[in-house]
């Protein structure tokens, strides 16, 4: 079995090195992780995105990952700011031109563009990059942003069906260099061909499907798989890891790299944290945001039971259900081992403040995670 252990794509993108724990940032097209009004959080601002990205860069982080979205999730308030969020594919563009070593990603959801334009969209910003793009693919899940598009939003199973075809066609156009049709359920192509390549062959894929149906497809098709870690017991996480991995093994016979993402706070005491985060997730808490994120995912996800997403509330509004990272730089590196110890290859990390949080980061935790030996220096 291959195993992206040894994986040449290595050459040109970070995703592919060898740190026990990779790093990444999340979401920082938009508004950021957490659910809140805090006048610090991000504002979908380029010369935010900008600052941050750079520090990334610097800092040796492997991901840079955004969020796509076209539309809020509080319906009775379309122009609420949860929907105010950058295209994906440009912001990835321009932040390839921008930085050197990071791997950047667009998210992209599967029904709002079609493969061929897909397909050359990535490959010319993994021309721009010099390599270092992935691809984020979303089935999507919020039935108010797809009704945008006079496209009535599939039932669960056939999105991840619709998005096999996708993710099919594209990596056909990617890797074919004569022209062929293409007949499924959901597209039908005609003499299809792209140029330019991609410089990677291929970019690698990262997928966030939380149900039995987006594991398989994660199983499949994707180098990246991102789990929503439920517990803080290495071995209930290994738990989960270990389902992935068996699955894509076993029935593919293939190898992926297990993500998951944290929303971290670090001050120089616990108490300190613990304050700030009620702060901005409590007295800065976007209540608004949080009920229509939690109506609309109950509705039309498998992501997780109802009782685990009601338990799991605080921590949806505090960094989109994110690990929790909140405390010291010795505690949050003692959390980055229990990731580490579950088998999460690497982290996607938000905070409330970007460019404080990852200047904390880098000047107190990155120390300890190399001492500890979960990455190199
Ligand atoms: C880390 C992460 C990032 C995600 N990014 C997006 C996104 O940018 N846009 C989106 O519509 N959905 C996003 N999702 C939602 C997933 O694609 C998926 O629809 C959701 O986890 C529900 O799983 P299911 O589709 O298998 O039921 C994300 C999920 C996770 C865990």
């Amino acid at each position: 079995m291959k195993s992206w252990k040894d994986d040449p794509r290595a050459d040109t993108n970070p995703v592919f090195n060898d740190n026990p724990l990779k790093l990444g940032l999340f979401a920082l097209n938009g508004i950021g992780i957490s659910m809140t009004t805090a006048p610090e959080a991000l504002h979908t601002r380029w010369d935010e995105s900008k600052i941050v990205s750079e520090l990334a860069d610097k800092a040796g982080f492997e991901a840079n990952v955004p969020y796509a979205r076209w539309r809020g999730f509080v319906e009775e308030e379309p122009e609420h700011r949860s929907g105010n969020v950058m295209d994906c594919y440009t912001w990835a563009a321009a932040t390839s031109q921008l930085t050197k070593n990071s791997g950047v990603f667009a998210t992209s959801h599967v029904p709002t563009i079609h493969p061929i334009a897909a397909a050359k969209q990535c490959a010319t910003i993994d021309q721009i990059s010099g390599g270092r793009f992935g691809l984020n693919v979303v089935a999507g899940w919020n039935k108010p942003e797809l009704d945008m598009f006079g496209a009535p939003m599939k039932e669960h199973d056939d999105r991840y069906a619709q998005a096999a075809e996708w993710i099919e066609i594209i990596q056909q156009l990617w890797s074919r260099d004569e022209a062929f049709d293409y007949e499924g359920q959901f597209y039908s192509i005609k003499k299809g061909i792209s140029l330019p390549k991609p410089r990677q062959s291929p970019p690698p894929i990262m997928n966030a499907g939380g149900s039995d149906r987006g594991r398989a497809f994660a199983a499949k098709y994707a180098d990246m798989a991102f789990v929503i870690v439920k517990s803080d017991d290495p071995e209930e996480i290994r738990a989960e890891t270990d389902l992935y991995r068996r699955t894509a093994r076993e029935e593919y016979g293939r190898d992926l790299q297990i993500w998951s993402y944290a929303y971290v706070v670090q001050r120089d005491t616990e108490q300190e944290a613990r304050d700030y985060l009620n702060y901005y997730a409590v007295e800065y808490g976007d209540d608004k945001a949080l009920d229509g994120w939690m109506r609309l995912q109950g509705m039309h996800t498998q992501l997780m039971p109802k009782d685990v997403m009601e338990a799991m509330r605080f921590r949806f509004k505090a960094g989109n259900g994110g690990f929790e990272m909140v405390g010291t730089a010795e505690q949050i590196a003692e959390r980055c081992q229990i990731l580490h110890k579950g088998g999460i290859d690497g982290v996607l990390l938000g905070w409330c403040g970007y460019a404080d949080g990852i200047r904390r980061w880098t000047k107190d935790v990155s120390p300890l995670l190399i001492n500890a030996g979960l990455r190199r220096s």
